[in-house]
């Protein structure tokens, strides 16, 4: 593989192109040249497929203690009450700048937000574009930053790895230096540097065989921040949502919990609700429980699925407040207002992440860790709807502040160290194409049996001793062959899927996302912020 040693040099990098990259790089590219670099075309990202909204109080009946006693509640005692504090009150301003970048949430006649509810939430207090309110966001603030000369979007770039001061051997203080980054459609890897480095490349639902995140999420953050030595966090809380679309063909569609918002009922194959044998807030509890009790529901009565019933509402008022859902389910065969939809449980969101402080610092100096790659401590055990859109805007500023308060551009970059070329092994092509897609499925389907919903200390060592020999099989490749984007992201899959099952087999009691047989109780005494590195 030809590898070019350009050393191209930018005051901030961008990994990712979600709400907190792009609002990140539209803050850094007041004060310096920012790199943005995405592995596939820009609007590939969670926050573009996010449906339902972005949490912020501004009802008058509503305030900053219920929305984070309602976030406390949904983490299970694990959140940070600081942090959480801090994001609840800044949102509002967040908010602001949003609407200032373009970004138009559905009002009503009065010119009032119009408030959508979800689950775990005591109040209306959901901003929302229709049910495609990340496609707004992410559109808005991408064409925002396509107008900023100073910001560069490298399309089709997929970082490989961080350079960082201990991977060289260099005694000093650990930091980030750049990256090595495969030009997808080039085929080559190049050498960027840089002292600031921002993580906001979202999650890691791909881990799993079902899942409501598109195909981008594999994980890479968490992965390459592993590999570089940053602590990693909680990543034992993988947030199952209750309602991803069951259908044979289309097998990742989500089904908003807004819909829930608006009355919409869990039923069995039977016709019977049933969430109120399981919590008094019914359909609308938060998504742990909600999950779990589908769950249940599906083994015990061996039925493939359940059903959302929202037949309540008339055809025009889901037609326009839900118009994806409907069309989606429309196409499908489905025709939400006058049947139930088929619903199961898929992975969505990773609660964990690269541990970070409030404003995204990492445990490496110049790297920065924000949105759902980070844990900030916003939301503990299991994350409250809606409010990962808001972690991500919110802690894009904190970070953006931080950095140019501690490494201000206008000072010389230190040293400037020659970075060292990427080295491949024998760079023939892959043949055995076969050989990775069964690896990706393995890894997929290992960690929906082993390590999802429900978990027991056994099925977690299965997967331990599983995925080990995995890692081993996905090392070979990746020194032995051309690398790819296919072999990148097993890489980064297998490298997350490990950190899940070690941190999930740490954790000696079930708590929020995390529910092992062996430990069914919460333990008050096991640590609230479950730490790994991997040392040199
Ligand atoms: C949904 O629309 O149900 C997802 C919202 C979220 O994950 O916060």
């Amino acid at each position: 593989m030809t590898s070019t040693n350009t050393n191209t040099e930018f005051d901030f990098i961008v990994i990712g192109t979600g709400i907190a990259g792009l609002s990140f790089a539209l803050q850094a590219g007041k004060h310096g040249k920012v790199a943005v670099f995405t592995k596939r075309e820009a609007l590939k990202s969670n926050t573009a497929w996010a449906q339902g909204g972005i949490a912020c109080v501004t009802a008058e009946d509503d305030t900053f203690e219920s929305h984070l006693a309602d976030t406390l509640d949904a983490g299970a005692g694990l959140c940070d009450e600081s942090v959480v504090r801090t994001v609840v009150s800044e949102a509002p301003d967040r908010i602001r700048d949003l609407i200032n970048l373009g970004v138009a949430f559905d009002t009503n006649a009065d010119g009032k937000a119009n408030l959508g509810q979800e689950g775990g939430h005591s109040e209306r207090r959901i901003l929302h574009s229709g049910d495609t309110t990340g496609r707004e966001i992410a559109t808005k603030l991408l064409e925002a930053a396509m107008a900023e000369p100073s910001i560069s979007i490298f399309e089709h770039h997929f970082v490989v790895d961080l350079i960082t001061t201990a991977k060289l051997g260099l005694a000093s203080e650990d930091r980030v230096i750049g990256l090595y980054v495969l030009d997808c459609k080039g085929g080559t890897v190049e050498t960027f540097r840089s002292n600031r480095v921002v993580l906001s490349t979202g999650g890691c639902g791909r881990v799993y065989l079902y899942t409501t995140n598109p195909t981008v999420a594999t994980g890479d953050g968490v992965a390459m921040a592993w590999r570089a030595g940053a602590v990693i966090s909680n990543m034992e809380f993988v947030q199952f949502h209750p309602t991803c679309l069951y259908h044979p063909e289309v097998k990742n569609f989500l089904i908003t919990e807004a819909l829930r918002g608006e009355g919409a009922v869990l039923i069995g194959a039977d016709g019977k609700s049933f969430m109120e044998k399981y919590d008094s807030r019914k359909s609308l509890a938060p998504r742990d429980i909600v999950a779990r009790a589908i769950d249940r529901e599906i083994k015990k009565t061996g039925s493939q699925c359940v059903y959302l019933d929202v037949t309540h509402q008339s055809r025009e008022f889901l037609e326009e407040r839900f118009p994806n859902v409907y069309a989606t389910c429309g196409e499908l065969g489905i025709d939400i207002a006058s049947e139930p939809i088929p619903v199961v449980p898929a992975a969505h969101y990773q609660c964990g992440g690269v541990k970070t402080s409030i404003n995204g610092v990492t445990s490496i100096r110049g790297l920065y860790a924000i949105g759902e790659v980070a844990y900030t401590g916003l939301h503990g055990a299991n994350r409250l709807a809606s409010n990962s859109l808001l972690e991500g805007v919110v802690l894009a500023k904190r970070a953006c502040d931080h950095v140019l308060r501690k490494m201000p551009v206008e000072k010389a970059n230190r040293e400037a160290l020659v970075l060292p070329q990427w080295e491949s092994g024998d760079v023939q092509d892959v043949d055995e194409l076969v050989v990775i897609y069964h690896n990706w499925d393995e890894i997929r389907r290992l960690m929906w049996d082993y390590v999802s919903i429900v978990r027991t200390s056994k099925r977690l060592q299965r997967a331990a001793t599983r995925l080990g020999n995995l890692k081993h099989e996905v090392q070979e490749f990746y020194w032995n062959f051309k690398i790819t984007t296919d072999l990148l992201e097993l890489r980064n899959l297998v490298d997350t899927a490990a950190l899940i099952v070690d941190a999930a087999a740490s954790r000696k009691e079930s708590r929020g996302a995390h529910y092992t047989l062996d430990y069914p109780e919460p333990d008050t005494t096991s640590a609230p912020v479950s730490s790994m590195m991997r040392r040199f």
